[in-house]
């Protein structure tokens, strides 16, 4: 019974609610195989309404407005995008702040659908920059914010937040309004045919199916901006939550940067590990917000007691070190000063004979600021950002 009759969807992809909206995340074995860039039909999805129907034959002339705090509002097509911004192709990770959210909800349930550790994928967005957007509609000196609207209807109005307008005038923080993913058209579940990417950044600060770009001295107004992706103090209960608007109200829990986060990808937890080998090689993903590396990866097999140190690798850095990303626009170099836009690979190879008492195996990050990934949960109501230390169980064998 879903509304969405019109996208195409891949049976392999996790569904994670109901018919309707649509919510799902790849198996995390096939995220990790399938490498730094995800393919399209593995990318996570999470929707909150029907998605809009756009025709291929009419997404050139696919239309937002820039207004609010400006001098010169102005209406731009996806055919004046392309025809008259410099066009960029940059590597970017998108993570949903529900990412593990069912290790919260196995302890205590909060307010929001179980998503294991795979909320999280990587593309190559082709776009432009939003700051050349704004620049050119001149905004005033007490903006602040810029707030941004998709035209889907789910139950709340359609889906708009907001972020820092400096930050969207920041050329390094490459904060794009991209038309494709992976070199092809933005498909209908990421936004066709045209939506917001933002490095560093929660996932549901890129609006997709992108409307309306607002200049504002304030946060945004929209129904979601106040009452999603936001860690609400840990003695908030879902009731508390439900009965008293001034929990959401308050800007300082609304999420901008993600956390450090890392995950265990191999093996696969209650995966049965074969003790007549003589290594057995540990392996999985990281990510970080704001532009910030992940400094190194622990491994430990005896609960937290002792450590090893993985190997870690940032993909990213081939893209970085060719210098540019060629476009139609021609040769630009981006990402610059935010060390990274995307996440990291790791591993490690451990002797057999270390994992002969242990039963389980535990990973943790420590970013370059030293931020270390905690070892116990910050339950929250909407159960977002949880980023203890990620587990998975062993079984031995022969
Ligand atoms: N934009 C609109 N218009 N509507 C939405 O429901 N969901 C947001 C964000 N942008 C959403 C949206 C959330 S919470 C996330 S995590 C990302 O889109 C997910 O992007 P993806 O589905 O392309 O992975």
């Amino acid at each position: 019974k879903t509304k969405d009759h019109h996208v195409p969807r891949d049976p392999e992809l996790l569904r994670l609610t109901g018919s309707h909206p649509f919510n799902c995340e790849p198996p995390l074995s096939k995220l990790y195989d399938s490498g730094f860039l995800t393919p399209v039909n593995l990318h996570f999805v999470r929707n909150h309404g029907p998605v809009p129907q756009v025709p291929d034959q009419s997404i050139m002339d696919w239309e937002i407005s820039i207004e609010g705090m400006v001098d010169k509002p102005y209406k731009l097509k996806l055919s004046e995008i392309i025809e008259s911004f410099d066009i960029y192709t940059v590597p970017i990770t998108l993570v949903c702040a529900g990412n593990r959210r069912k290790e919260q909800n196995m302890v205590k349930k909060g307010t929001g659908f179980n998503w294991g550790a795979a909320g999280t994928s990587t593309s190559l967005w082709t776009g432009c920059m939003l700051g050349d957007v704004i620049a050119k509609a001149k905004p005033h000196k007490k903006a602040r914010y810029i707030w941004m609207e998709g035209c889907d209807s789910p139950a709340n109005g359609a889906y708009g937040t907001c972020v820092r307008l400096h930050w969207a005038m920041d050329p390094e923080r490459s904060i794009m309004v991209s038309y494709k993913q992976n070199g092809e058209w933005l498909q209908p579940d990421h936004g066709k045919p045209l939506r917001v990417v933002i490095p560093g950044v929660i996932g549901g600060r890129s609006v997709k199916w992108l409307r309306k770009l607002i200049v504002s001295d304030r946060p945004s107004e929209n129904w979601y901006h106040y009452f999603d992706n936001r860690v609400l103090p840990t003695m908030v209960t879902p009731e508390m939550a439900k009965s008293d608007d001034r929990w959401w109200k308050d800007e300082r829990y609304a999420i901008y940067d993600l956390n450090l986060q890392t995950v265990i990808c191999k093996p696969e937890n209650q995966q049965v590990v074969k003790i007549s080998d003589e290594e057995f090689e540990i392996a999985g993903f990281g990510y970080n917000g704001g532009g910030i590396r992940i400094g190194r990866v622990e491994i430990s097999l005896d609960k937290g007691r002792t450590w090893k140190l993985a190997d870690i690798d940032y993909p990213e850095d081939q893209y970085r070190e060719a210098g540019y990303f060629r476009l139609f626009g021609g040769l630009v170099n981006v990402c610059d000063r935010m060390s990274c836009l995307c996440w990291c690979f790791w591993k490690l190879k451990v002797p057999i004979s270390e994992l002969s008492d242990a039963k389980d195996i535990v990973v943790r990050g420590m970013d370059e600021r030293m931020v270390v990934q905690p070892r116990t949960m910050y339950w929250n109501v909407t159960s977002m950002l949880n980023n203890w230390w990620y587990r998975v169980a062993i079984i031995k064998e022969g």
